[in-house]
């Protein structure tokens, strides 16, 4: 029996249909909104094998992909070039080649002390205007805002044209045209970035500039597959990390006890951090592909040409994986969750998210000890509705040490 395709109604729990599903038939059968029928991943192993299996495909054209929402189905059917998140190798592993060594653990680390700058800066800020706040917006967001835009070249002072286009390509509830205006746009907005940058191209040490200069010009990338590789970074590099920088603050907020000892004993950081991103798994509707070839998935046989959605969300939440797992544990063993996904697509920047988050969160509690919630829990409007699930804002109170 088809059952529709659950999409999430509670804040901090992936849709309930995914732990009765599990237990019952973890590769079932779900009608999408477009009446099309698709196959639903809910067993952490089964998610994990279909992401890493070349068997399936990530190209949204190829017939049988599913689509989450009618508005999703518009933007990446008309996205064109596709970003290399939505090709399949060995197109693929071209580009991504092309990007491997700025996001290294050893590079990542070359950034840390000008992103723990960044941090203490935005508290600064923070404190100097005192009490209360809309964290997610003045530090969750201006934080990976400012990251990104500075590895790639990007003006800072333009962020409020990208993060709304960023927001509206994601929405989807939007209606179809919407995501596809915002996508253009965004493209246009990079583009006029590359010509600046071609006129004087030793003048700008970033990744547009390199990429520009050393793949663009030799004729190694198209102009116009390189403005879907930057739009891909710009995209990736600040929505995930601002809603993981707020959720996890929330969760912070939310268990107190936990906030203690991470105050207490810093080294517990990267643990917590590895939780948090197993717990809120932000990009939620992960894990749609198509299959290329027939192949057994949990003992079911997958045909080739149907679609399949390996739900990393589902999987973060598989008790054989992660006992008793809708708790939030900082001290639990996290780190293989796949909240970054698995296989040839997992996520390029995840040393950086990594290093933003852990210096969030050895710096956030120890500045600002006394930060709580300036409204009552059930007051917080969460993003159901976004393909990288988030909160839409986060009104903080603290108190002030500054002498009144
Ligand atoms: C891919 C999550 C931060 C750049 C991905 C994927 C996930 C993900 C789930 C794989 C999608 C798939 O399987 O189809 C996250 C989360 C982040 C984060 C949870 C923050 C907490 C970043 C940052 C960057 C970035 C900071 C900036 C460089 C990318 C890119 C890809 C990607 C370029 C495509 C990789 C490929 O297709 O080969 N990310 N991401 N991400 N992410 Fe991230």
């Amino acid at each position: 029996m088809s059952v529709g395709f659950p999409m999430r109604r509670g804040p901090f729990t992936p849709p309930p249909e995914y732990a009765r599903l599990r237990a019952e038939a973890p590769v079932s059968q779900v009608t999408m909104p477009d009446g099309k029928p698709a196959w639903l991943l809910t067993r952490y192993e089964d998610v994990k094998a279909v992401l890493g299996d070349r068997r399936f495909s990530t190209e949204p054209g190829k017939p049988g992909y599913p689509f989450i929402s009618p508005a999703r189905a518009s933007l990446l059917i008309n996205e064109e070039p596709a970003p290399l998140i939505r090709l399949d190798p060995p197109e693929h592993t071209r580009h991504r080649r092309m990007l491997t060594r700025e996001f290294t653990l050893a590079q990542v680390r070359k950034m840390r002390p000008a992103i723990q700058r960044t941090v203490d800066e935005l508290l600064g800020r923070l404190e100097e205007k005192g009490p209360p706040a809309d964290f997610a917006e003045e530090f969750a967001l201006a934080l990976p805002t400012t990251v990104i835009a500075g590895i790639l070249g990007v003006p800072y002072e333009d962020r409020e044209y990208f993060q709304e286009r960023a927001q509206a390509k994601l929405d989807l509830t939007a209606a179809p045209e919407v995501p596809v205006r915002a996508g253009e746009e965004m493209r246009a907005y990079l583009d006029e970035l590359i010509t600046e940058k071609m006129r004087d191209p030793d003048a700008h040490d970033d990744l547009i500039g390199r990429l520009v200069t050393q793949q663009v010009q030799p004729g190694h990338l198209s102009r116009e597959q390189a403005l879907a590789t930057i739009e891909l970074l710009l995209m990736g590099g600040h929505e995930t990390t601002a809603n993981m920088i707020a959720l996890g603050t929330l969760s912070l907020l939310l268990n107190p006890a936990q906030r203690d000892e991470l105050v207490a004993d810093p080294g517990l950081v990267p643990g917590a951090v590895e939780e948090m991103l197993r717990f809120h798994t932000i990009v939620h509707y992960n894990g749609p592909r198509v299959a290329l070839e027939d192949v057994e998935v949990g003992g079911q046989l997958i045909r080739a040409g149907e679609g399949v959605l390996a739900m990393v969300t589902a999987a973060n939440r598989d008790p054989e994986q992660f006992p008793d797992p809708d708790a939030f544990d900082i001290h639990r063993e996290a780190r293989h969750h796949l909240a970054f996904s698995f296989g040839v697509h997992q996520c390029l920047g995840q040393q950086l998210a990594r290093a933003e988050l852990e210096i969030v969160f050895s710096t956030l509690f120890q500045r600002l000890p006394a930060l709580r919630l300036a409204v009552p829990e059930r007051e917080l409007n969460f993003n159901f509705d976004a393909f990288v699930y988030g909160i839409k804002s986060l009104p903080l109170t603290w108190t002030s040490r500054r002498p009144e």
